[in-house]
């Protein structure tokens, strides 16, 4: 079979189910927002914003980041009721590897980011507010410095989990631009 026919046989293949392809898109737009929300509370320089500002930030944060959570749950539940295609043939050992990798990471993060995040903010006492319709309970007890270790190990996880959607698009980008082999198609809305 020449190269052309294993391509347009694969550009036919199976694809993601509908539920799933929502479901992706809706968590890649919370992670891509509640991540540059955390980058500017954790890195901002004291007295960049003024305190409603910091507090608006941080209310948007955790708003976002506890979607990301509940979203997580949700897309668990559609993958194991859904599963997923059949690996394109024509990707490598290597990108085979590489891709289920990073995708089992990305699975990971989306559960232990905001459960640091929670756990760390529980500690501190503060409220955590989703978009001021509930609040979350605290599941630690009251504990500044350990806010602290929580919180540190958070933002380390969150720019782990930032390095991950970097590769991530980057390898999808390479595959709808470069290759050109039906990967990005599997995910893609019109499919
Ligand atoms: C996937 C969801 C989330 C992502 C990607 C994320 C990401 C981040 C990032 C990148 C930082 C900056 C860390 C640093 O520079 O040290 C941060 C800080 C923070 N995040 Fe999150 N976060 C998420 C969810 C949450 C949740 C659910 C909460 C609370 C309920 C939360 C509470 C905080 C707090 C309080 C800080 C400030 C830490 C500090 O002052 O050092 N985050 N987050
Ligand atoms: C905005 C840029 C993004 C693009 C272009 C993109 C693209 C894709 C594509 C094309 C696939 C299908 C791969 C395949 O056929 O094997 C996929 C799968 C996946 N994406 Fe993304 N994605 C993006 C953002 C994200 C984000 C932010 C996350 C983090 C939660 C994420 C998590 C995943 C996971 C876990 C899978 C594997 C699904 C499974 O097999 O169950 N993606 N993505």
């Amino acid at each position: 079979m020449s190269m052309s026919q294993t391509q347009t046989q694969y550009l036919a293949g199976p694809v993601y189910s509908p539920a799933q392809r929502a479901v992706h898109w809706l968590h890649a737009a919370l992670v891509l927002t509640a991540l540059p929300l955390g980058i500017v509370i954790g890195k901002a320089a004291p007295g960049t914003f003024s305190d409603a500002t910091m507090n608006g930030l941080y209310n948007a944060h955790r708003s976002f980041g506890f979607m990301v959570l509940a979203v997580a749950v949700l897309r668990v539940a559609v993958r194991i009721a859904n599963g997923a295609p059949a690996p394109v043939p024509t990707l490598t050992p290597l990108e085979r590897i590489a891709s289920t990798a990073v995708h089992h990471l990305l699975y990971v993060m989306v559960f232990l980011v905001p459960l640091l995040g929670w756990a760390g903010t529980s500690a501190y006492r503060a409220e955590i507010t989703v978009f001021g319709l509930f609040n979350l309970p605290h599941f630690v007890a009251e504990d500044r410095e350990l806010s602290k270790t929580i919180l540190g190990a958070h933002g380390a996880a969150a720019m782990l989990l930032a390095l991950l959607v970097a590769a991530h698009i980057g390898g999808a980008l390479m595959h709808l631009v470069v290759k050109k082999d039906g990967v990005f198609r599997r995910m893609w809305p019109g499919a």
